[in-house]
């Protein structure tokens, strides 16, 4: 029999031998490089019979109903997001990986706060992609299961690995739509997934490599090649001085490694002149805690403490890329926190640029310290709206883990944005208090205007929040606080372990959005 369904691992092997000998024979053609995804419903109903999509019936049709038998055969009805992979059914895809896609007629679900069946497309699609890379084949077709958009999504997040300075990777493969679909939605998909795999390689990258220097002329790169309509500003230490930027500069100075403030424009408007929108990122590429040293655990995890500059910066990329009309500007503080004989110390006061003075009684809370600053010099354009994105607090993973990004936003307007945003995406938000309650907490100072420290223990994302409101005279402000998304374990199904790269699509989705609602 030439056809084999495959459910367990041993056979997997076997198969790989037989294929490798008729490579040895000259028997392989090109088509016997690629694999096929295709996705099967749920049963709505306990007697229906699991329905193919449409690209999978017209499949089925063209190998003669074999699909369909061969899945009678070789077990029970798939569930979400499970695969089974089925080999020799036609010569143009010699592996074809049936997905579980759910129920058809699953859509947005309003305790979950997002939509079930563009989610259950992403985890399946993801896990048939995966399935043909360890097969090792270059190349998979793609059913588009209803939504090519979230179809792409699910591949190219899905085959994502950091693998940059493995000497073994894995195989490379190449997806593309299968059938004549939606082809547009498809490469929407592929562009949302590519800006939220550039945060997820910034993020994972080492510390060593992706300094302050390093990720400016990555960022540079990127967005000077997705549109001409940019500008670059890689602002130096003397620079930063000249900004009065003391609160960014005391952190700074702890390394020695060159702090850089990085400054990023799209200018998508037809009106050069018109208000932008300013996002601000924190980015500190490494976070030692500085003289309040963090433990020795997971320390490793502190290189992707530039998680917000990576999300933010990714997000204006892509918003490049889709030629959105409007005008964005990118704010990233970058720097290390490192203990040394030149590094803040507890109980040091520092100026920020707005003449406030900050108590930093724990050297560990330095991302509100050099964003303080940036959100300072965010004013001085004039925006739309402010947003900025840190891995700001281990609170932050305390209160909501990663199941949501916390956003705390002095704008209602704002939070519907970023809420339905996320809906559509599946990289949630949940919105969190910004009370007076919390910022007589940190106001409450022996030296200064204001501490970096909260008085208590509790709310310490809350705390956070207040700190960076007294830096903030825009009515129209939303900080997200992204720690507790910033790495994945299992939890998203179609993300493998490691920098998530979130909320990066959300923040694509509000800036499409945004600029479809002011045209
Ligand atoms: N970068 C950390 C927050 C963090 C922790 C991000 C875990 C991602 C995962 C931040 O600079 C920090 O250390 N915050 C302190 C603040 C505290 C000293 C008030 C924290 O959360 O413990
Ligand atoms: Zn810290
Ligand atoms: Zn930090």
């Amino acid at each position: 029999m030439f056809w084999l369904p495959l459910p367990a691992a041993g056979l997997v092997v076997a198969r790989r031998v037989r294929v490798r000998r008729l490579w040895g024979r000259g028997l392989a053609t090109a088509d016997m490089t690629k694999g096929l995804v295709l996705g099967i419903y749920a049963k709505d109903k306990e007697e229906d019979v699991p329905q193919l999509t449409s690209a999978g019936e017209s499949f089925n049709k063209q190998v003669a109903g074999k699909l369909r038998e061969m899945l009678n055969i070789s077990g029970p009805p798939l569930k979400a997001g499970k695969t089974r992979t089925f080999y020799g059914l036609h010569k143009d895809f010699p592996s074809v990986v049936v997905v579980g896609l759910g129920k058809r007629s699953a859509g947005v679900d309003n305790l979950e706060n997002w939509h079930e069946g563009k989610e259950n497309i992403r985890a399946a699609v993801a896990a048939g992609c995966r399935q043909v890379q360890d097969l090792e084949l270059p190349a998979v077709e793609v059913d588009p299961c209803g939504d090519a958009q979230a179809a792409a999504e699910g591949a190219v997040l899905g085959l994502y690995e950091y693998d940059d300075l493995k000497q073994k990777k894995k195989m490379a493969v190449s997806a593309k739509l299968y059938g004549s679909g939606d082809e547009e939605a498809w490469q929407k998909g592929v562009l949302f997934a590519s800006g939220q795999n550039l945060a997820r390689q910034l993020m994972e990258s080492p510390a060593n490599e992706m300094t302050p220097t390093r990720f400016a002329d990555i960022i540079q790169k990127q967005l000077r090649s997705a549109s001409d309509k940019t500008e670059v500003h890689i602002r130096p230490k003397s620079w930063i001085e000249e900004q009065e930027m003391g609160s960014f500069l005391s952190v700074a100075k702890g390394s020695d490694e060159p702090p850089v403030f990085l400054e990023i424009h799209y200018t998508g408007s037809p009106n050069a002149s018109e208000a932008p929108l300013v996002f601000v990122g924190k980015g500190i590429t490494f976070d030692s805690g500085g003289i309040s040293i963090k433990p020795s655990a997971n320390m490793d995890l502190m290189r992707a403490d530039m998680g917000g500059a990576a999300t933010i910066c990714s997000a204006i990329v892509s918003a490049a890329k889709l030629s959105l009309p409007i005008n964005i500007i990118g704010l990233a503080p970058l720097c290390e926190n490192m203990p040394s004989g030149k590094a803040n110390k507890p109980g040091d006061v520092v100026r920020a640029k707005n003449g406030k003075t900050i108590q930093v009684d724990n050297t560990d809370a330095e991302g509100r310290l050099i964003l303080a600053d940036a959100l300072c010099y965010a004013h001085t354009f004039n925006p739309k709206v402010i947003i900025n994105a840190a891995t700001l607090t281990g609170a932050m993973d305390i209160a909501l883990g990663s199941g949501a990004t916390g956003v705390f936003t002095n704008c209602d307007g704002l939070w519907k944005q970023l809420f339905e945003a996320s809906i559509e995406t599946g990289d949630r938000v949940w919105r969190m208090p910004l009370f007076e309650h919390y910022t007589r907490q940190v106001l409450d100072c022996q030296l200064a205007d204001v501490n970096n420290l909260g008085k208590y223990r509790s709310a310490g994302a809350c705390t956070a929040a207040a700190f960076l409101k007294e830096f903030v005279t825009h009515s129209k402000w939303a900080h997200l606080d992204i720690a507790g998304v910033m790495t994945n374990k299992d939890e998203v199904p179609y993300l493998r372990k490691g920098m998530s790269g979130r909320p990066t699509r959300t923040l694509i989705e509000f800036l499409l959005r945004f600029s479809q609602n002011s045209a």
